[in-house]
């Protein structure tokens, strides 16, 4: 694209921001899409969120995304907040608006519009969600918020999940999450659930790692997704592959949490057919 006194950015802060894919989802969707729109990554050092998102509103950059470690850090300094975002405690996604920037969670839509994408319902599921921590205690929430009849929230540390559990159900206003400790999953009654794994085990360079490697567990999976990309196949995928069940990775998460910040930024929406070209660029960049 050739870059104009008219050209708008948007781009990405977070530390490091080196590795990110980012850049290439929305430059491409914004080649693709005919749009006047440059996306580059912004590193931010610690202790300077504050000023990154006025300085970025003085600079007239129409959005942004948020990533680790300020997902929660930003809140404060936003003028909105959608609703899911504030009770997921995490932005990832801002959003100008008069006088700064609104907040979003698009990874918990991006995760739901992927699940969608590949036919996977959450409205009246039992789900099996594996973690606790912060990814997976968003996940919760979008459960909780989309119709999930129960999920049985697996941990390593029980009082970590019973703590996502209590204040989940508590904002739900119904008993959905139900924590357990990893090792009793034999107490889940007999099934072909969705199961979700939440956890950073699995993640690269740690890749023969699987938070359960019983078979016992895997009987219980009809559907395995991973929020893990990389690699591209973890173990908890093989394993679920290995007993019958079908297993996806992170990866359309990845592409999904970006367009549709993609489409609050440019108030359009991204057909079926640019979402694939994008997610055919992000395989072969990731080697597939
Ligand atoms: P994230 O932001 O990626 O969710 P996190 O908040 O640090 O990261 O959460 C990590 C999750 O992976 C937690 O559920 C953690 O279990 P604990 O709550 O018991 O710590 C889980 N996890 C990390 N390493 C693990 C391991 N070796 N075995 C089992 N679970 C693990």
């Amino acid at each position: 694209m050739e870059i104009n006194g008219r050209t708008r950015t948007c781009g990405l802060i977070g530390n490091p921001v080196e590795h990110t894919l980012s850049p290439m989802i929305h430059n491409t969707l914004a080649g693709r899409l005919g749009h006047d729109l440059v996306y580059v990554p912004f590193p931010v050092a610690g202790g300077s969120v504050e000023e990154a998102v006025a300085g970025a509103h003085a600079l007239g950059i129409l959005g942004l995304n948020v990533t680790v470690p300020y997902k929660s850090e930003v809140i404060p300094y936003l003028r909105e907040i959608d609703p899911l975002a504030r009770d997921i405690g995490a932005v990832n996604t801002l959003v100008r608006c008069v006088g700064g920037y609104k907040g979003y969670n698009t990874d918990m839509e991006g995760l739901y519009r992927a699940m969608r994408s590949e036919g996977i319902e959450l409205d009246g599921q039992s789900v099996i969600l594996l973690g606790a921590g912060g990814a997976a205690r968003a996940v919760a929430y979008l459960c909780a918020v989309k119709g999930a009849d129960r999920v049985w929230m697996l941990n390593r540390t029980l009082e970590k999940a019973q703590a996502v559990a209590d204040e989940v159900n508590g904002r739900a206003g119904r008993n959905v999450i139900c924590p357990m400790r990893t090792e009793e999953y034999a107490a889940i009654p007999d099934g072909r659930y969705l199961a979700i794994q939440g956890t950073s085990v699995g993640l690269a360079p740690r890749t023969q790692d699987a938070v359960i490697a019983e078979n016992a567990f895997y009987e219980k999976i009809g559907t395995g997704f991973d929020l893990i990309y990389n690699p591209w196949e973890t173990r908890f995928m093989q394993l679920v592959r290995a007993h019958g069940g079908r297993a996806y990775n992170g990866m359309k998460m990845l592409l999904y949490q970006g367009i549709i910040a993609y489409e609050l930024w440019n108030d359009t929406r991204v057909s079926e057919e640019d979402a694939q070209a994008v997610y055919d660029r992000l395989a072969r960049a990731a080697g597939r």
